[in-house]
């Protein structure tokens, strides 16, 4: 009998698997409180990820519980998977929370991009070898040279290489100012996360509202672009608000995507207009109030300045949703 060294992140701790044995059964008995229900490959429960070695993901698992899609990031079913040497793995979800470690990564930037008056627009390139493993819709800390570090949403889908995060420009905002007339391509950025739980739950079947202002369209491009690419099939509404055009941003590429899903709505809205055009009008919590009188079996993801998530959240409470169903990622700006 020969036995491989797998490490589970979360635990610290390495755990020894014989031939035959799966990752689950040896994490159980070495004592790890390891997530598991079914040990069949039906629930998902021990969903983790493969973050070095090689696994068998065994046979017999239902395929819609450990997707194709799934299995190309990376994720494997502990109950079923045995090492084929020694491996890293990180719990997927603990407690029916995601429970990615948090590491502190280096990075550097790839692209800058101001595509509205007020946002810049970069892509970072992870520098590390290590894995930046996160859901859709949470954040991270970021460090530019000689600056503090400020907290900043990513807007790319998790299985996508170049990290996306958009920078509002705040009037004597340190940071923002610096990105929007100094930062280049070739910087050197510190990035430590994710952080949040305003992420995308996949198992919910329902209808999904997402409500963006400002650059809360991060975490709400990222949330609907992996909804979209995993295959959820039910009505996504995307509401995206700024004050006038001239803020406006990511228009051809929300438009591309509902060209591909006919599942995906998008409405833009404009709080404050100063010249013509053809979209709504008005704050977005009252154009979402405008457009939905029953919100019931919804789940809503909310991000943009504080005023905009506590106006949004009374107006989809009032209108059926729970506030379990409601994921809120209000902006603290720090200048
Ligand atoms: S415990 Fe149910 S899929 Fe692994």
């Amino acid at each position: 009998m020969s036995a491989r060294r797998v490490r589970i992140e979360q635990f610290d701790q390495d755990i020894l698997v014989e031939d035959g044995d799966t990752i689950l059964s040896s994490a159980l008995a070495a004592g790890i409180d390891y997530p598991f229900l079914c040990q069949q490959g039906q629930c998902g429960s021990c969903k983790s990820y493969l973050i070095s070695g090689s696994v068998d993901l065994g046979s017999f698992y239902n395929p819609m519980v450990l997707t194709e899609h799934e299995r190309s990031r990376g994720l494997i079913l502990a109950c079923q998977a045995q090492p084929l040497e020694d491996c890293v793995v990180s719990v997927a979800e603990l407690d029916g929370e995601v429970s990615h470690v948090v590491r502190e990564i280096t990075c550097s930037v790839v692209a800058v991009a101001h595509p509205a008056s007020d946002i810049t627009v970069i892509q970072l390139r992870n520098d590390s070898g290590q894995p930046f493993i996160f859901s859709a819709g949470q954040y991270a800390h970021l460090t530019f040279p000689g600056l503090p570090a400020r907290e900043y949403s990513m807007a790319n889908r998790p299985d996508v290489d170049l990290l996306e995060f958009h920078i509002r420009h705040l009037p004597g905002g340190r940071v923002s100012s610096y990105a929007a007339t100094e930062l280049a391509a070739g910087t050197a950025v510190t990035l430590r996360g994710p952080f949040g739980t305003a992420y995308l739950r996949e198992e919910h079947l329902g209808p999904i509202l997402l409500g963006a202002a400002g650059s809360g369209l991060a975490p709400i491009q990222s949330i609907a672009e992996t909804a979209l690419a995993n295959g959820l099939k039910q009505r996504l509404h995307l509401y995206f608000g700024v004050r006038d055009r001239p803020n406006l941003y990511q228009q051809e590429r929300l438009a591309e995507l509902a060209r591909r899903y006919s599942n995906l709505s998008i409405t833009v809205a404009l709080s404050e207009p100063s010249g013509a055009h053809d979209l709504r009008v008005g704050h977005l919590s009252s154009v979402i109030a405008a457009d939905f009188d029953d919100l019931t079996d919804y789940h809503v993801y909310l991000a943009g300045p504080p005023a905009f998530c506590e106006a949004a959240q009374g107006v989809v409470l009032e209108r059926g949703v729970t506030p379990a169903s409601c994921f809120m990622d209000p902006f603290v700006t720090n200048k």
